[in-house]
């Protein structure tokens, strides 16, 4: 990366000024000019690709107006850096040549004067580069799962498959790595594994930043853009949340928005709107989050524009005490059946079961108009969860996958540290991609498993152990887990405890540092320790126990295990007990070790070494 470290200005020369300009003239093409205690100009000349940004993660934000020829261009926010510098972020001028651009820099700091605002770490840092610096070095990122090339990502949403590609479009900061300056980020994928990353699809305008919405194509050419256009809705968040729409015609590299938009609005929060092709009625039905109201509006459309509402589902149901967001409405088949069922996922934020956000779904019937929710014998609506780890959010399905899959990604973080976890360069990664299908429990009632999409069995280098029939006890079976690329792996064993003696399974690193997870035939839990994974102080929040319910009726568990750099997915029984949560061990986890209190037995052991993906 070329850093240009500019000299700025003199501080004796700052000091002495009494007009309103601290002048700092540069050869380098930056001019910083002090127009009063919390109000910058910063004069950007030259032919550079890139103005980089000085950010301090714990500073404020500070408001951005770029000015270009004199009028606003947009307004971001950046934590531009007061003591020291953490990283830089890119402010794209590929599309400003031959223009003026001047950032009026507005400070939120109390400042006595000037001369002390003058001060600051970042005016000294502003620096124009043609290339900026995203190599993947972080300890912490991951090696299979999707990350953004830089920056603060959130929820996946608008995803969609097109012509054998995934299209994952997500919640990004372009401007560091907490969030804000919410756009639609863009990777893609011809194998759900490994992501190609793209430019911004869809970035803020006057009617707010891009948050969370979904993608459909419109083969009846419904909308007018054409029958081979992606079309995205998304909310628009300024002062209030609405719904607007937009549509590529390349593929899903760019989007030109709808000069109608807003088309939906309200008088109160909603947000996230998910929409699908209803083949009965031959109309568009949306799902709109009524974040507040914890509930989920169904609008319809015959063509994406001109939007009804038709209902609402679930005041008073499921978790309620958080925010309801990112809804997803779909039809899935039952126990491998032509019977077929709804599902309505309803993520929630907080209030999800070991704190902080969470996916509560629920099953029924859908006739075009209402969700009917299905009843447990005493006539209840059952409260079920996706995931019972703590970092599965914002789950939602890609929109016409192949083969009638549905396949969905989450945000593999939890709003209560998301923005605090030991990453810099980058924050937050993707769950790995599962495919959907409904199950009977024991108790009669219908569940969705999610079990690992089949792309993922790609990543597997070499089988590392295999070993048959193994009889557990308490003296502890150890085995060596991979050492190459920090010990990704997959991890699958077959467990039996015919008498109810729980099996504890621990990762762990010379360390001490544990991930112990402890299945309790009993009780019928499986149960994920990470209290002393590695790295947990950042947030009370993040040592914690997650416990899953096993619902299938024997004493037969089988596991799958994903390890990555900073996360332990656990699928039970092909995914129908998922939990997904972060760790942050100093150092990779060396070992498996294998307990039983009492009588127990594994069936089988393999231990994949991984391959990182591209
Ligand atoms: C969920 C969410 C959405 C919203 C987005 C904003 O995590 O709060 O409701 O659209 O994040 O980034």
């Amino acid at each position: 990366m070329k850093r240009n470290i500019l000299k700025i200005f003199s501080l004796a020369c700052v000091a002495t000024l009494s007009t309103a300009t601290a002048d700092a003239a540069t050869d380098s093409g930056v001019k910083v000019e002090h127009l009063g205690v919390n109000n910058t100009l910063v004069r950007v000349d030259g032919d550079a690709r890139y103005l980089l940004m000085p950010v301090q993660e714990s500073n404020d934000d500070a408001k951005i107006n770029v000015i270009v020829d004199g009028k606003l261009d947009r307004t971001i926010y950046v934590r531009l850096a007061k003591s020291k510098v953490d990283y830089q972020v890119p402010f794209d001028l590929s599309g400003y040549k031959g223009h003026k651009v001047v950032l009026s820099v507005v400070t939120s700091q109390d400042r006595g004067s000037v001369r002390e605002a003058s001060d600051d770490a970042c005016w000294s840092n502003f620096t124009l580069s043609d290339t900026f610096d995203t190599a993947n070095r972080e300890k912490y990122r991951p090696a299979f799962h999707h990350t953004p090339l830089y920056g603060w990502m959130n929820d996946p949403n608008g995803m969609v498959y097109k012509d054998g590609v995934w299209h994952l479009y997500y919640q990004a900061n372009p401007y560091g790595s907490k969030w804000q300056n919410m756009t639609w980020g863009h990777s893609s994928s011809k194998d759900l594994v490994n992501w190609e990353h793209h430019p911004v699809a869809i970035e803020p305008d006057g009617l707010g930043t891009i948050f969370s919405g979904s993608s459909v194509l419109d083969p009846r050419n419904t909308a007018g853009f054409g029958p081979d256009a992606i079309v995205s809705l998304y909310t628009s968040a300024a002062e209030s949340q609405i719904q607007s729409l937009a549509h590529s015609v390349d593929g899903g590299m760019t989007f030109e928005k709808y000069p109608g938009n807003p088309v939906i609005t309200l008088d109160s929060e909603a947000r996230d709107p998910n929409m699908f092709w209803y083949e009965p009625t031959g109309e568009w039905i949306l799902t709109l989050a009524h974040a507040l109201d914890r509930e989920m509006l169904i609008y319809a459309s015959p063509d994406l524009k001109n939007w009804t509402l038709r209902s609402a589902f679930g005041k008073g149901l499921g978790a309620q005490e958080g925010v309801w967001e990112c809804p997803d409405l779909f039809e899935l088949p039952v126990d491998g059946t032509d019977r077929k069922k709804w599902v309505l996922i309803c993520n929630l934020n907080p209030g999800g079961p070991f704190g902080g956000s969470a996916t509560q779904y629920f099953t029924g019937d859908f006739d075009g108009t209402t969700f009917t929710p299905d009843r447990d014998a005493e006539g209840k609506v059952p409260t079920k969860w996706m995931d019972f780890g703590k970092d599965h959010y914002a789950t939602v399905s890609f929109s016409d996958a192949p083969d009638s899959r549905r396949t969905v990604i989450g945000w593999m973080s939890n709003w209560q540290y998301a923005a605090e976890v030991p990453t810099r360069q980058f924050r937050s990664a993707n769950t790995l991609p599962r495919d959907l299908r409904l199950f009977t429990g024991a108790d009669g009632q219908l569940y969705l498993a999610s079990a690992p999409s089949p792309e993922l069995d790609a990543l597997r280098a070499a089988q590392v152990k295999k070993a048959g029939k193994t009889s557990l006890s308490a003296n502890p079976r150890k085995y060596p887990l991979p050492s190459e690329n920090d010990g990704i792996c997959e991890i699958q064993l077959g467990l039996v405890s015919r008498h109810g003696a729980p099996v504890t399974m621990t990762l762990s690193n010379a360390k001490g540092e544990k991930t112990v997870m402890v299945y309790d035939p009993k009780q019928h839990t499986l149960s994920f320790d990470r209290r002393e994974s590695g790295i947990v102080d950042f947030s009370i929040d993040f040592p914690a126990v997650t416990t899953a319910p096993v619902l299938g009726s024997d004493d037969k568990l089988s596991l799958r295990i994903f390890v990555d750099r900073s996360s332990v997915e656990v699928f039970g029984n092909d995914g129908e007990l998922v939990m997904t949560n972060l760790v942050f061990p100093t150092e990779p986890y060396t070992t498996l070790s294998v307990t039983a209190a009492g009588k127990a037995e594994m069936t089988s052991l393999s231990i994949w070494s991984l391959n990182p993906a591209k």
